[in-house]
């Protein structure tokens, strides 16, 4: 734990405050702060309830389509549920608040050229300076959602501002 803070803080000196603070949130950090932030999930998933639970998954897995839908400027719940989860989970403090790079890649463009499941398996596990996903209930449980978010925007479908939900 220590040692990865250093890590990152010496590689990305802009953003160490940043880096220091999600991995301080105990998001990526498994055994007991993994387990506080799955006991603090059951809210944040009511929150949600009902916005769509059964018509999200098969859209995103029926390979081929896109992953969102955008009518009229506006996102379907699945993709405004994906920035969402971009937000908590703090995927933007690496990567730019909408995707599009910060102290690490730009995700607009790594997803012109990764797959979906290159995405799950480098979230979930992590790649070189990225810290595993996998303890972070809330980015496994919404890993189609931010997928469908992120390639919106890879897509230039989405602009960088907060999407609005259809
Ligand atoms: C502590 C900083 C940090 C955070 C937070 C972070 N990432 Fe990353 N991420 C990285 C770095 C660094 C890389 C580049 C890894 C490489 O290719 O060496 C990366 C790479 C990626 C890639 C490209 C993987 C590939 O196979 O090329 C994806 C996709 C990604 N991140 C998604 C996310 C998502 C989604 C989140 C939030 C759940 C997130 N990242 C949070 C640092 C971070």
């Amino acid at each position: 734990m220590s040692l990865s803070k250093k890590v990152v803080k010496s590689i990305y000196p802009v953003t160490a405050a940043c880096a220091f603070t999600v991995l301080s949130s105990g998001a990526i950090a498994g055994g007991e702060a993994g387990a506080a932030e799955a006991a603090k999930e059951p809210a944040a998933g009511a929150a949600t309830e009902g916005a769509g639970e059964a018509t999200a998954a098969p859209a995103a897995a029926a390979g081929g389509d896109k992953p969102y839908s955008i009518v009229d400027g506006k996102v379907d719940a699945n993709t405004f549920e994906g920035w969402q989860t971009y937000r908590v989970a703090g995927c933007g403090q690496c990567h730019g608040g909408a995707a599009q790079g910060g102290a690490a890649p730009s995700l607009v463009e790594r997803l012109k050229t990764i797959s979906q499941e290159q995405f799950n398996t480098s979230v979930l596990e992590g790649k070189n300076l990225m810290p595993p996903w996998k303890n972070n209930k809330k980015v496994v449980d919404n890993l189609d959602k931010l997928y469908a978010y992120v390639k919106a925007r890879s897509d230039g479908a989405l602009g960088e501002d907060k999407p609005v939900k259809q």
